[in-house]
This record gives structure tokens, sequence and C-alpha cells, in this order.
């Protein structure tokens, strides 16, 4: 059972490209393999402590951004957008509930995505379905959709820039608690959501004087000039994540240095396959999506293939069953869990159980089921006395209109088509992401 950073070679593995030009694929993995890694392995350990806090109820994970990161929707302003909105929700969560919010982007990394056929079919002309920038384009030719090793080296660099930033916004001044008004963003200012917002802000401005006067400032208190957003991403493309992985020297440990966590796909989660190997041998806080096929002894046997030392904040199960059937698939996996004694940190993904075709034609998500597979979450964890430790979403920062309904921003199925922008799957904008905010910290409160 021996484990080393290519040991997944040796396995069966889905949801892979298939590389012509294999000389050119070994030349940009071992290129990349001397690149400096994008995180250091002390960051992960402090994550894995903060979500194993999560888990036992005394800390909250907030885990989001774009389904598929792009290249050519790559610039600053996005990268603030998501940023800014993150400190909104962060604010909503911790202001209602007390408790601090372990922040993690689905940032500077999310390139790779599996898809449910291999085959993209228009007009009658068929060509190899879209992978995720890191891997081919997502322009309708032939010559696009051919994968190439090149954009690994792209998706680095292009990581690395928002690594830069999102560190740059975290200790700069941005996330200084002083600016909690600026972080409303324009497009919602004036939507009865943005009042709401600054009205909580205007609670948090006074608490700012009264600690000022207090002597208690951001001069004086790290703590209130900066934050920390976690980078994750799923580790689909193997080639690349081995070529970051790295030995850490004051532990040993094996790290995969391209995220802070990482997790594996409903898609690529067989046991027999090679994802799972892959990940039993890194020490990232790692997650795993949990879909309605999962059996009760499958999910026993994947918890203790990647979390054998039973160890807090190690293990985010990612649960996305969908608004209709997380009353009758998840409870018995929950329970069995439970009952097992297994440590894990539970999360709801209400977004890719909800995917529906609109009328108009459009992949979207309706609000109201996002809304009830989130509530849901949270009364079968009420009734079984465990802890919904944390929220998984696909958002923007920017004023899209990917998924229909909400009261904050109301899309209809024919509002769909005046900025559907999303690369992939459709995201929450960022009103009706602060909505979703005010409904979850009514849920955690409530659950207590
Ligand atoms: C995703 O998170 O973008 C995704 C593809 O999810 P899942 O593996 O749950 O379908
Ligand atoms: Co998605």
């Amino acid at each position: 059972m021996s484990w080393t950073p290519s040991s997944w070679r040796a396995f069966p593995i889905k949801q892979q490209p298939t590389y012509q030009d294999k000389e050119l694929l070994e030349k940009i993995e071992s290129e990349l393999s001397t690149y400096p890694p994008l995180i250091f392995a002390g960051e992960a350990r402090v994550l894995k402590e903060k979500l194993a806090a999560a888990g036992r109820g005394e800390a909250f994970l907030l885990q989001g951004g774009d389904c598929a990161e792009s290249f050519a929707d790559f610039n600053a302003k996005n990268i603030k957008n998501l940023f800014k909105l993150m400190l909104q929700m962060n604010m909503v969560l911790m202001y209602t509930t007390g408790k601090p919010i372990v922040k993690v982007g689905r940032i500077a990394g999310q390139f790779a995505k599996p898809r449910s056929s291999d085959f993209e079919e228009i007009d009658g002309v068929k060509l190899p379905s879209y992978r995720g920038d890191i891997i081919n384009g997502i322009e309708f030719t032939e010559e696009a959709r051919i994968p190439n090793p090149k954009n690994m080296l792209k998706a680095y660099n292009q990581s690395a820039s928002t690594m830069n930033l999102v560190r740059a916004f975290a200790r700069g001044g941005l996330a200084d608690l002083n600016k909690v008004h600026q972080w409303n963003l324009d497009f919602i200012k004036d939507n009865p959501l943005g009042k709401r917002y600054d009205e909580l802000s205007t609670k948090i401005d006074s608490s700012m004087k009264f600690m000022a006067a207090c002597g208690l400032n951001s001069d004086t208190m790290p703590q209130l000039h900066q934050t920390t957003l976690y980078t994750s991403h799923e580790a689909l493309l193997l080639n690349y994540e081995e070529a970051l992985t790295r030995e850490d020297t004051d532990t040993d440990e094996w790290y995969d240095c391209s995220a802070h966590m990482l997790w594996i796909g409903d898609r690529t989660r067989d046991l027999s396959e090679a994802h799972i190997e892959y990940f039993r041998g890194i020490s990232n806080p790692i997650g795993c999506k949990v879909g309605p096929s999962m059996e009760e002894d499958e999910l026993i046997e994947l918890i203790d293939a990647l979390n054998p030392n039973n160890e807090e904040g190690r293990l985010n199960l990612i649960v996305r069953m969908g608004a209709s059937k997380i009353r009758e698939y998840f409870p018995k996996l929950l329970k069995r869990v439970r009952d097992e004694g297994r440590n894990v940190v539970w999360s709801c993904d209400p977004m890719h159980g909800n995917i529906e075709k609109s009328s108009t034609g459009f992949k979207t998500r309706n609000f109201d089921n996002i809304l009830s597979e989130v509530e849901q979450f949270f009364a079968i964890h009420k009734e079984m006395g465990t802890i919904a430790a944390g929220i998984h979403m696909e958002m923007t920062g920017n004023d899209v209109t990917e998924c229909t309904g909400s009261t904050s921003s109301p899309i209809t199925d024919e509002g769909l088509a005046s900025r559907y922008h999303t690369q992939c799957d459709p995201r929450l904008n960022a009103s009706q992401a602060l909505e979703l905010s005010f409904m979850l910290s009514d849920a955690i409160t409530d659950s207590e």
C-alpha cells in the first residue's frame, strides 16, 4: 500500500483528457514540478484546525466561487468583486451567529471540469466536450477542443497571480472592519438587500467606535484589519496536481501545494480508482462530494480510506443531493456516519443537485430549490443531533443572470439571456448569494 505522488497512475481513472503529444505532456509536467508551490504546508495545517472547529460547531465553513475559472475572464475586477462578496457574506454570518467564518474560495486553480458526456453535439456536428481551460478551449471548433498540455502552465500562472492579489486584498487593508460599508457592491446598494446589509454595517461601525474608545483598533489588533481567504479547487486533472505535490520538510508529509484544500468530484470518487489513491497520500484538508448514488457502506469505506486516523478537520463531505432528493437519501448516510463515530465536516452544496433547463433553453438553477435544499440540510442535522458545518456554492461578485428566482434580484426564464456569462454551471449573482447568507444565518441560529 505504499504511496507516491504518482501511484495514482496504476489505477483506472475517469474524466481525463487524452493528450496526443505525450512528449510535450511530460515536458510540461517536469517543468511544473520545478515551479514554486502556490501555498505553504503550514497554511494547510491551520486551515485543517479551523475546519475541525467547524466540524464541532464552533465555526462555519463558507466555500464558494466560480464553477470554472477561465483564462478569458481573468482580471482584477472579477477577483475583487468575489473577494468583497465573500467579506459581505462573512460579515452577515459572523455578526448574526457569533462564530468565526472559515472562508475558502473556489479560486486560484478551479479550472478542470468533469462532464456528463464526452462529446457535445450542435446542429449535427459532434466534438469532444469542453473540460475546463486547463485542458482545452470552450470554442466549438475541432482545434479548440484538442487537449493542450501547455494550458497547465497558463493555469498555474493565472492561479499564482490570483493568489497574489487575494493575499494583497486580505492583508493590505481592504478587509479592514472599518470599511464594511465599502464592501457593498454598486449594483446591490439600492435594492432592499443592499439596505439590509447597510443597516448591519452601521451596527458594526458602532461596535468599532466603542472598541476604539476602549483602545482596541486596527493599529493594535491585526484581526480587525486583516483576514484570510483560503483557496480550493476540484483536483480532477491529476497530472497537474502531481506536479505540484511536494514533501514538507518540517513534517515529512506530502502536500498538494496547488491549493490549501482540494476536493474529489461526485463522478470520480470510485473507491478503486485513481482519485482516491492520490488523495489518500496528501495531508491537506480535503473534500469529497456526496451525491444521491452514494451507498452507506461505500461511504464508510471512503471515509476510512481518506481519513484512516479519524482526524478532525481532515475530511469535508460536501452533500449535493438536490432539493427533491435530500430527504430520501441523506438521513441514512448521516445516521450511519454518526453512529460509527467518524469525524466529518458536513457541508451543503445546494447547487449541483438542482440543475435544470429553463423554458428558454438555458442551464439554470432556481433559487427556491437552492434555499429548500439548504433548509432541509439544516433540519436533518437538527433531527440527528449533528452539526451542519458549512455551505459550498457557485457564485460570482458580478451582476450576472444565470440562476432564476430570489426576492432581491428576481430573474425570470426570459431574463436569463441578458447577462448569462458562466463558463460552465450557472452561478448565484452577488445579490442572490447575499440573500442566501441572510437566510443561512437564520438557519444556523435556529439549529442551536
Ligand atoms: C462542481 O463542484 O463544479 C462539480 C462538478 O460538482 P459535482 O462533482 O458535485 O458534480
Ligand atoms: Co459546477
